[in-house]
């Protein structure tokens, strides 16, 4: 009777701890304390949409009103031969976030990276602009076009600036020229007239890329095509942007008459010899000496410079709250963190609200306070 009692309790504590660690306690949620303001989200991947990562599917379903694949419904995945589409993980994606009752954001359609060879190619040459223009039209048709109506918004383009303002000499530029951002929207406003449209890219912080964006941006809307808004990916880190880098991007874009999406949050608390800012996929470095500091847990001191980072920058997007109408981590957990292999593989970061066990951390109460709601 004794051991029954006691391995009844230790059931109940195991269990409380769980939902605690999950965020189902009765304390404020993300989406609770930021709700008048911006919907919260997070990037996830198919074991969290099938519910195999329970303890992050447990998280995502009590804190979050937004989600992202995280690959899912990219080219590659979606198109990874001519005239073969697979939707398998792209529709559980979908269905789950319906279901949920989320806004579903579709990530992404036209991006130099993730995109099969087979898209740029004819034969062993180049493939030409009319061409490509057919392919770009065929793939945002069909995959934009599979999910009509059940899409919030679509990150339309992907990163086609380079950070000094230009136009990346990506394969779509090349082979289309500048009118394959125009031509992108178009197809999307075609192929779901209401989901959102929006251009997508990391570092538009730096003034010559907001800029450069502002004016894209614009210059579409001058010719009647619908763009909604602009992501910034916000790949950040403890020094970059600094705040008022922040706030003159965003002033920007309040000026501009331009809504702002924060798209793939994440703040790397890993060293950075290389003084490296953007979140090009394509980038890899070497790991040197002493860059891969925290193996063995986050010291308490980085734990709380990163709920003030966290902290700060919820402070700035609250101020901005009029134009910034969603933020969305780029993942759940730290253990399910891109930032392990980007831009140098195998380090361990921790870079998101949950630690590697789901639990909170100190990052995540700083999140709440900063709506100054709740806790
Ligand atoms: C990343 C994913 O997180 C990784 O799993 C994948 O291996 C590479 O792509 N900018 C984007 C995202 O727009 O799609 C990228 O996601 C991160 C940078």
């Amino acid at each position: 009777m004794k051991t029954r009692l006691h391995r009844t309790t230790v059931t109940v504590l195991c269990l409380a701890a769980w939902a605690l660690a999950a965020g189902q306690d009765s304390g404020t949620t993300l989406k609770q304390a930021w709700e008048k303001h911006f919907l919260v989200g997070a990037a996830l991947n198919p074991n969290v949409v099938s519910g195999k990562d329970s303890a992050a599917a447990a998280i995502v379903k009590a804190q979050f009103n937004t989600i992202t694949a995280e690959n899912a419904m990219k080219f590659g995945p979606t198109h990874p031969k001519s005239g073969e589409y697979n939707f398998k993980l792209a529709d559980e994606f979908v269905d789950y976030g319906t279901k949920n009752g989320m806004a579903v954001i579709g990530h992404t359609l036209v991006w130099h990276a993730q995109t099969p060879r087979w898209v740029f190619q004819d034969g062993e040459a180049k493939a030409g602009r009319d061409t490509l223009l057919a392919r770009m039209r065929d793939h945002i048709m069909t995959v934009a076009g599979r999910y009509q109506g059940r899409i919030h918004g679509w990150d339309v383009v992907n990163e086609a600036f380079d950070d000094d303002g230009t136009l990346r000499k990506s394969p779509w530029l090349n082979g289309i020229g500048e009118d394959f951002i125009e031509k992108a929207f178009t197809f999307a406003a075609e192929a779901d007239p209401k989901a959102e449209l929006y251009y997508n890219d990391y570092n538009v912080w730096k003034p010559e890329k907001a800029a450069a964006v502002i004016r894209l941006v614009k210059d579409l809307r001058s010719k009647g095509i619908r763009v909604d808004g602009v992501g910034e990916q916000a790949h950040w880190g403890f020094s970059y942007p600094k705040n008022g880098e922040l706030k003159a991007m965003l002033q920007a874009f309040r000026e501009a008459g331009i809504k702002v999406h924060i798209t793939e949050m994440d703040i790397s608390v890993l060293p950075n010899p290389w003084d490296y800012q953007g979140a090009d996929i394509g980038k890899r470095f070497d790991e040197l000496p002493g860059t891969n500091p925290y193996t063995e847990g986050l010291p308490d001191s980085v734990q709380a410079k990163l709920a003030d980072r966290y902290a700060e920058l919820f402070g700035i997007f609250l101020e901005y709250d009029d134009i910034v109408e969603r933020v969305t981590l780029w993942g759940v957990d730290d253990g399910h963190s891109w930032l392990d292999y980007f831009p140098v593989r195998g380090r361990t970061n921790y870079p998101l609200l949950f630690d590697r066990q789901y639990r909170p951390k100190p990052a995540f109460d700083a999140v709440i306070r900063a709506a100054g709601t709740g806790k």
